[in-house]
């Protein structure tokens, strides 16, 4: 029998945002072997409609179910909200997925108000919908489409100007209307933590997902009996469809086995 706790943990983004979870990942389970897929010819994925989002993490489940993943987590707020659904009724393999972290947010809010940036796609799906209708009527949630952000750091252009310009003009009206908390509802947002921290000159508290996703992880390898407790020589191998250089930038001090290139 073949045992299926050796086999890799595979991970997909539009893009390069996804190296945020893997970085908890890693952290927290730092025995498995890891498979990470950057869909960056594709991204952004928030703009596009739920039947191509669908389509693509279609596409990129297969390409990790093809190199023998035993568990795939879709490191994508857009792509879960709007396809993990069908992902799980359509493939046996488990999936872990990624949404923004309001209820979090509304447990600890002072204020009762508090912020969302997140792409069109997270913010219009219904998953969404229905996590913010559980949410306190009391509380004001400040949505905020965080349009182009993902583009810039795609182009590897984090610390630019007109970074900090786009998120100066989401973020001054949040603070106009009083948040103490800001939910990162893409997982590309976790390399922005600074140019936000500036910003906002520390005075709210930034919260994203990626934590509670590597504990998820954990626990349903748990569950399944798909931990890998054995220490070896761990393979972590990043694949991208774009430009090479800023995914091995975002990589900086990360010990990688190999990344690569693909036609895909
Ligand atoms: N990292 C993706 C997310 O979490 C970015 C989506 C996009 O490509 O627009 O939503």
């Amino acid at each position: 029998m073949i045992n299926k706790s050796n086999q890799p943990i595979g991970i997909f983004d539009s893009g390069v945002g996804g190296t945020s979870i893997w970085k908890e990942i890693q952290q927290l389970l730092p025995n498995e072997d890891t498979i990470y897929l950057a869909d960056s010819l594709h991204a952004p994925y928030g703009q596009k409609s739920k039947e191509e989002i669908v389509h693509l993490s279609i596409k990129n489940t297969e390409f990790l179910i093809n190199k023998q993943c035993k568990l795939i987590i879709v490191a994508c707020n857009t792509a879960t909200t709007n396809a993990i659904k069908y992902l799980r009724s359509n493939y046996s393999v488990p999936f872990i997925g990624i949404e923004p972290a309001i209820k979090p947010a509304s447990l600890q809010t002072k204020t009762r108000t508090i912020g969302i940036l997140a792409t069109k796609g997270t913010l219009n799906s219904e998953l969404f919908e229905k996590t913010s209708s559980l949410i306190d009527n009391d509380i004001k949630i400040i949505e905020r489409i965080g349009e182009g952000l993902v583009e810039l750091i795609e182009q590897g252009r984090v610390d630019s100007k007109e970074m900090t310009s786009l998120l100066e003009s989401y973020l001054h009206p949040m603070l106009k209307e009083n948040i103490d908390c800001l939910v990162l509802g893409c997982t590309h947002y976790p390399y922005l933590i600074n140019a936000i921290k500036k910003i906002t000159k520390n005075s709210i508290n930034i919260i994203d997902s990626g934590e509670a996703v590597a504990r998820q992880t954990k626990r349903i390898l748990n569950q399944k009996k798909l931990l890998n407790n054995i220490k070896h020589n761990v393979s972590n191998i990043f694949y991208t469809n774009k430009d090479i250089t800023v995914l091995k930038n975002i990589l900086d001090g990360v010990n990688y086995s190999l990344i690569e290139k693909l036609d895909f």
